[in-house]
């Protein structure tokens, strides 16, 4: 495949196949489930089919009978699992089948192990539950009159004032602007749906305990599963080199692991449990719904004076993280006298909400940017010359700088490639054949996050080298990062780096999520290159086989792959066999250091889209995207453009499909399943045009690496909506967007 997309004068122009790639396709790439234990068990869990209330009894005597039954747990027959786990890890605020409460409908109450995953299924479906129940709340808006405050939001206020000297509140801002947009924006509550449906197999040998489980952190996972079992966390090893996506639902530690694990070690086998497509619905979290009212105030010039954000999130009885939709895009994306954020949550009896990609800026992105284009519209002005006047320089309220900021190039690159010069301004004025013709725009913006990480580079006597580190690999190209990276630091081929990851006892790294993964272990890998080059040298020159012996340390370089001293060079492979051993090795870390007070770090983008509107049935279609990305150095264009295009297909998800129907009543998930719960196909996503700035952010860090793992997908639901706005007049402020929103 050619880059079209590479920057033109990019200072890195790598651009390879993702490493893993013939694995993928050849069914080689082992994922949790595919994981073979000998003499493995099969668990399916058992759920709840009432959202609130008290399991009184629950009869398990039929299917303790059935064939191939090994056990039934529940509350009432519980495996042991102890609290003071890690709840940043766990999920939930509360352990799995260790009381009889039900919190919400799809819970995990029982879990039956038998020979096969058929007998465990069927056998499960022969256990009766009898609750008392009480009537759940289950519905957002219903719940809004008893929305509480959450106190504190990413480290500030819930509810945050940065006002202007003499301002009293907001609305006095709001009451003095020349002209003044207000838009209430919903969103229903939306689930990951990731290709890879969970999985866990359990392991115990000796007291060790292996867990097959895919997730984003096997460290994390570690963790909680050894404080939740009572073990040692040194006898706990949690394996992972393959997930089929993750968007933040493989970060937490569900009720599967937890369960396997403890059922593994009772029944003395290992034990496997694979979730349905629909039991992935509850189990494993959700992102919020959420209901936003933005009032904007500006000038007549476009220049904004007031920004006031408020957003009741759902949340849940079980815990879990909320939407913070103000704080994490009007606190800062703009430029503004006076800014006024309000978050509040509304809890339900509903699974609990966790980190789904660009949490809180997905949700927050579409209410300021559409509101943002509803203020363009109300001042006749361009949607792009808007966001230039209010392109904010210096953090608002925080007296820092960004370290490296391009959005306003982001702007001008994007119009250019997109054509945004031939839209006409007014709307409905496009209509080609049945199809009513728009364009629309949106700003993307996601922070930069950098987390401590190792990385061990081993130079092997076969010549290749292994580049390994704990991380993860959710089909970001985290496996070809490393194996880039280790090319680049070391100077061979990357067909000659041999990567490991996923594996918690690899070197120290947490894992891949906030779309840090790139940014925390690229700079390990140059790091741990150097202290390896080192360890070979003294190798070279201390050991009495060595061909170097006794030539100075400071005379020898390391030259791709080769030891140069003066007259001589010998390659590192010929060098270890000459020794006689099978590697030399080291191993480097890297962490954020004090520039983490002194800049804000922050990848931006804008996002431009055409659509065309049915006429007569409201289909909305999109018939092109283009996207250019402020994200830093770019480490691989091929994958990093794999990156933002999933991205962007997610924000179409938003913006015209994805929605769980929660019954309000019942509390049950009505479509917890892909036939209904609608993803974007192939045929609902047109050509993206993925194009990156090169501007190296090495105050961030020395890679010059931000991420780009969620900052595609944030804005472009706004987009969608602005071009449909544009394309038909109508304003839709409530997502998805369906043609029955669209019929006139
Ligand atoms: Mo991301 S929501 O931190 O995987």
């Amino acid at each position: 495949m050619t880059m079209q997309n590479a920057a033109p004068g990019a200072a890195r122009t790598v651009s390879v196949s993702r490493v893993d790639g013939r694995l993928k396709v050849t069914g080689g790439a082992r994922y949790a489930a595919d994981h073979l234990a000998e003499r493995a068990a099969h668990g399916y869990l058992l759920l709840s089919t009432v959202a609130r209330g008290t399991i009184r009894s629950m009869d398990v005597a039929a299917a303790e009978r059935a064939p191939g039954v090994l056990a039934v747990y529940t509350p009432f027959r519980k495996l042991e699992l102890q609290g003071g786990g890690n709840p940043f890890s766990v999920g939930h605020s509360w352990l799995p089948l260790q009381d009889a409460e039900v919190r919400y409908h799809g819970q995990a109450i029982g879990l039956v192990v038998a020979e096969s995953f058929e007998q465990a299924r069927d056998a499960a479906a022969l256990v009766s539950a009898d609750y008392d129940v009480r009537p759940p709340a289950a519905s957002l808006p219903d719940g809004i009159a008893q929305a509480t405050d959450p106190g504190r939001v990413n480290g500030e206020p819930s509810v945050l004032d940065l006002l202007a000297e003499g301002v009293g509140t907001i609305d006095e801002a709001l009451a003095a602007s020349e002209v003044t947009v207000s838009g209430t924006y919903t969103q229903p509550l939306k689930h990951h749906s990731a290709m890879e449906p969970h999985a866990t197999v359990a392991v115990w040998q000796d007291d060790q305990l292996t867990l097959h489980n895919g997730t984003q952190s096997a460290s994390l996972t570690l963790g909680t599963i050894a404080a939740a079992l009572g073990v040692e966390p040194a006898r706990v090893r949690v394996i992972s080199p393959h997930v089929g996506g993750g968007f933040g639902n493989k970060i937490a530690t569900w009720a599967h692991p937890l369960l396997a694990a403890a059922a593994a070690r009772t029944l003395g086998r290992p034990v496997k449990i694979v979730l349905t497509r629909e039991q992935t619905f509850t189990i494993t979290g959700n992102r919020s719904a959420v209901q936003q009212t933005v009032t904007l105030g500006a000038r007549r010039d476009g220049t904004l004076v007031a920004v006031k954000h408020q957003a009741y999130s759902s949340q849940s009885t079980s815990g879990g993280t909320f939407e913070a939709s103000p704080h994490t895009t009007s606190r800062y994306l703009y430029r503004s006298e006076n800014i006024h954020l309000d978050q509040k949550i509304v809890t339900l009896d509903i699974p609990p909400p966790t980190w789904m990609r660009a949490p809180g800026q997905e949700s927050g992105s579409f209410a300021l940017e559409t509101a943002l284009d509803e203020l363009a519209v109300k001042l006749r002005m361009d949607p792009v010359a808007l966001r230039l006047r209010n392109n904010a320089t210096v953090y608002p309220g925080r007296n820092v700088p960004w370290s490296s900021k391009h959005l306003d190039e982001c702007y001008r690159v994007g119009a250019q490639r997109f054509g945004w010069d031939r839209r006409d301004p007014a709307p409905r004025s496009v209509v080609r054949g049945e199809w009513l013709v728009g364009m629309g725009m949106a700003t993307a913006v996601y922070p930069a996050e950098r987390f401590p990480a190792s990385v061990k580079v081993r130079f092997q006597a076969d010549g290749d080298v292994a580049v390994s580190s704990a991380t993860a690999d959710l089909g970001t190209g985290m496996w070809t990062v490393l194996a880039v990276l280790g090319s680049e630091a070391l100077g061979l081929p990357v067909a000659r780096i041999r990567t490991d990851l996923g594996d918690s006892t690899l070197a120290t790294n947490i894992g891949a999520f906030g779309s840090g993964a790139t940014a925390s272990t690229g700079p390990a890998v140059a790091v741990a290159a150097e202290a390896a080059r080192t360890e070979l040298i003294t190798l070279a020159v201390t050991h009495e086989r060595s061909p170097l012996h006794g030539v100075p340390a400071a005379d020898v370089r390391y030259d791709r792959g080769d030891l140069v001293a003066p007259e001589r060079r010998i390659g590192f492979a010929a060098l270890l066999q000459a020794v006689g051993v099978t590697g030399v090795e080291a191993t480097g870390s890297a962490a954020p250091g004090p520039e983490h007070g002194q800049h804000a770090f922050t990848s931006f983008g804008a996002h431009f889209c055409e659509v065309r509107v049915n006429r007569w049935t409201g289909e909305p279609r999109l018939t092109r995207i283009t996207t250019v990305i402020d994200g830093g150095a770019i480490v691989n264009a091929k994958t990093a453009r794999s990156q933002i295009s999933g991205g962007v297909i997610f924000g179409i998800g938003q913006a015209l499909l994805e929605g769980a129907q929660v019954e309000p009543a019942t509390g049950r998930i009505a479509n917890a399943n892909l036939a209904e719960y609608l993803l974007p196909v192939n045929a609902d996503v047109p050509p993206i045009d993925v194009h990156f700035l090169d501007h190296p952010d090495t105050l961030f860090n020395p890679l010059g690496a931000r991420g780009i793992g969620e900052v595609g997908t944030v804005g472009v639901a706004a987009a969608i909506g602005n071009a449909i706005h544009h394309a038909t007049g109508r304003r839709i402020r409530d997502l998805p967007i369906t043609l029955d929103k669209l019929l006139d």
